[in-house]
Parts: structure tokens; sequence; C-alpha cells
């Protein structure tokens, strides 16, 4: 085992870093990172900068002797680098405001990782990300890829099945969150409960719950339709359950399903949100403003609780524990985005699948969790279908592939509209989709 660990994040000045550099910290003596490079693109530098100075100060305050590099030359970063994180938007939060307002126009859900726009921010991701896979190749051959960098399921798709990159593993917030959802419900320690998740990415189900080896998934799911679900993410609307869908149905779904189970209510929900405060976009660049702002401090040497605005709550939980575990061969068990391998029956076992593994120093070993539910198998499948065509269309750049993942996409309600939607977002994205120009 190497003594001494090198990261680079791309993406770096994100709004999210100092989450992950509080997590470096916590864990310091078991990961023992002595470079952690933030790279950012031109566009990004100034945030870059901010946040990298920040993290300066955070890990001079903590005392941990982290060396922070901050780099526009990923090259550099990557050189010989044992992990590499991406954490990046490209087309930044302009592209995220077109993803979740064109649609509306339409009567079609606007988000950034269903739906149209998920499909948008797919096509515009991928052959950014599946760049950095040859570079990592060339670079630092034996890093392992850490992708956040949304859609998580579609980008780990596209890595597996389009690069030459095997050691890939998606990351999603989502299920920690739903962990510690239940575990207050059920008013215990989440060290007590085991939760058995399977599904994809964005669209994931808790599909059993355990308390101390008993199945408590009955009782969860009668809390659930009783309460609050106190399971939604910050960035989805808590429209609540209905009570009958939801037993009868009898796992926690992640708080994305409910644009595939409750579409008409949130297509008001979110038409009536941008009327009163703008998108989720522009309700993030105000956060962001604010964030920078207090980043910019001189006097701040930690994670200011403002951060807790945005949705990805719990990320640097995913991302380090996992880091962590790999390092230390800590053979536990947490929930990834990594090849299916027959874990998830009935799903190819070369696809994307977001599920329980155990954690080793060979990546993650994913759990036989058996086949899906009748119920959701469904549209868990119309949604890898989705994915594959998005990454394929993503690839080539190919007009009729991208227009047959739109029209198959269960939120588009048809060949006409998914037409129309998606000239108009090529039209809207072609500064960041070479590929459709050529
Ligand atoms: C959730 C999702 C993440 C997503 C985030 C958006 O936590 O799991 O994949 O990036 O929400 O949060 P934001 O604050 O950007 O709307």
């Amino acid at each position: 085992m190497k003594k001494t660990l090198k990261i680079a994040t791309i993406g770096g000045g994100s709004s999210y870093t100092p989450e992950l550099i509080e997590g470096f910290i916590n864990r310091y003596d078991e990961l023992p990172i002595s470079e952690l490079w933030l790279v950012d693109v031109e566009e990004g530098r100034e945030k870059l900068e901010i946040v990298g100075a920040l993290a300066k100060r955070m890990v001079e305050k903590a005392g941990v002797p982290i060396e922070i590099h901050l780099a526009m030359d990923r090259e550099e970063a990557l050189n010989d680098a044992d992990f590499v994180t991406t954490q990046f938007r490209v087309g930044r939060l302009e592209a995220r405001m077109l993803d979740e307002s064109i649609p509306l126009k339409y009567d079609v859900i606007g988000q950034e990782t269903n739906g149209p726009g998920g499909l948008f921010k797919g096509l515009r991701t991928i052959p950014v990300i599946l760049d950095i896979c040859r570079d990592i190749e060339r670079l630092c051959p034996d890093a392992w890829l850490v992708n956040f960098t949304n859609p998580a399921g579609m980008v780990t798709e596209a890595v597996l099945r389009y690069s030459n990159i095997t050691k890939v593993v998606g990351l999603c917030n989502g299920p920690i969150g739903i962990e510690k959802g239940i575990a207050k419900e059920l008013g215990v320690d989440t060290s007590r409960i085991y939760v058995e998740f399977a599904g994809l990415n964005h669209m994931v189900f808790a599909k059993n719950v355990y308390l101390d080896g008993k199945n408590v998934t009955p009782t969860v799911m009668e809390k659930m339709t009783k309460n609050e679900d106190g399971i939604s993410l910050k960035n989805i609307a808590d429209v609540g359950w209905d009570p009958l869908f939801l037993n009868t149905l009898g796992m926690v779904p992640i708080g994305y399903l409910r644009y595939y189970y409750q579409t008409s209510i949130m297509l008001a929900e979110q038409k009536a949100a941008v009327a009163k405060e703008g998108t989720r976009a522009e309700v993030v660049k105000r956060v962001e403003t604010e964030l920078f702002e207090l980043y910019k401090n001189l006097d701040l040497a930690e994670k200011p609780k403002q951060l807790e605005q945005r949705g990805g709550a719990y990320y640097s939980e995913a991302a380090c524990n996992l880091i962590h575990s790999i390092y230390n061969d800590k053979r536990d068990i947490q929930t990834v985005n990594t090849r299916n391998n027959g874990a998830v029956a009935g799903i190819d076992p070369d696809s994307a699948v977001e599920v329980n593994c155990v954690i080793t120093s060979q990546g993650p070993i994913p759990l036989t969790t058996g086949p899906l539910p009748i119920a959701v198998n469904g549209l868990v499948q119309s949604i890898k279908s989705f994915e594959r065509l998005a990454a394929e269309a993503a690839v080539t750049g190919d007009y009729n592939t991208a227009l047959l993942a739109m029209t198959i996409n269960p939120l588009v309600p048809s060949d006409e509209v998914a037409h129309q939607l998606l000239d108009e977002l090529l039209e809207a994205h072609q500064a960041y989709l070479p590929q459709f120009n050529k």
C-alpha cells in the first residue's frame, strides 16, 4: 500500500469542495493524502481561487499536512494520481437553467438529471469525461475514477462502454440520505440498520430494511406513509406520497421517482416554483453567490453551514468513505454505481447499476439482489435503455439516436414533442455539443 496519496479533483472550483476537504481532514489518519490537486477550467478560475484558498485555510487549521494545489492544467494534476474525482458541470449553471426551463414550455418536467434535461446534461458531459478517461489511461493508469458528475448513472454507463477505464465508480449522496432518513424514522442509529438498495442512479429503491438483523420494511413503510417522509432531498419538492401506493409498493423510492409517479403534481409544482423563484439553477446560483461571499472571508476555515442549502448533503461522506475503503481494503458495504455483473437480475451484466457493494482494494463487488419487483422493473429497464441510447448519442453525435433517446423517455409524451424539444435544446446548447455540429 502506498504511504501517501495524490488526489486530483476535476471541477475543484465547485461550491461543494469544502465538503470534500472536511471529509479528507476527518479521515486523515487512515487516508494519508499528501497532495490534493483542485483543477478547473479558465471560466472557473475565480471560483477555484476562492475555494482553493479556503481549502488551504481548512487544512492549516486542522493541522494536517495535505498540500493543496490549484491547477488549470489537467495533465499536471493527473500525473501519477491515485484517485481522480470528477464534479464538473459543462456549461455551468446557465446550461442547467436551459435544461430546467425549456421542457416546461412543452409541459414536460424540466430537471437536471431526468427527462430531456438529463439527456442534454449527458450529451454535454460524456465527451468530456471520456476525454478525461483518455488522460487517465496515459497519465495515471492505476488510478480510480470516482465520478459525481451528473447524470452519474449515465456517465458511469458511458465510461464502462466507451472507455478503456475499468476502475470507475459512480457516486451519489441519495442512498446515504435515504439510509439516514430511515434511521431517523425508526429513531435508531444508522449503525443498527442495513438497507438493501437496488436500481439505477436517481432511480434506486430501498428494497428491504433490517434493524438489528430483523426485517422491518413494513414498519418503515407504515411510518413513511404516516409522517412526512423525512427522506427528501433539498432539490426535490416534497409533495408527499399516496399512502396506499407506497404501502403496496413496499419499498422506499428515491425522491426522483416522484417525477415518474407524480408527474402532473410535480410539473405544476415546478411551474409554480419557477414563477416564484426561478428554476433550481437560478436558486442554486443565488446560494452560490452567498456561499462564495462567505468563502472569501479570510477568517473562515471550515465548511459553512449554509452549504446545506444544496441538494448534495453527505456527498463527501459518500466520496471519502469510498476512497477510504478502497485504499484500506476495508470490505465494508456501500451503495455505488458499478458494472452490474449479474447483481440485479434482468439488467444487462455490462450496464451500470446502483447497488450495494462490498468495497475492496480491487473496487466494488456488487451484492446479488435478484430481480427487481415486477412493479418497478419496467420503468428501470426503460430508463436503462434511455441511458444507453443517450450515451451512444453523446459519443457519436448522431441526431437520430438522440431523437430515439428523447422519444423513449417516459417523461416525454410523444414523438412530436420529442422532436421539438430535441431541436430546441440542441440549438440552445450548441456551444457545448460540438459532436452534433459536424
Ligand atoms: C441531489 C442529487 C445530486 C444532485 C443534487 C442537486 O442530492 O443526489 O445528484 O447533484 O441533488 O443539488 P442542487 O443543490 O445542485 O440542486
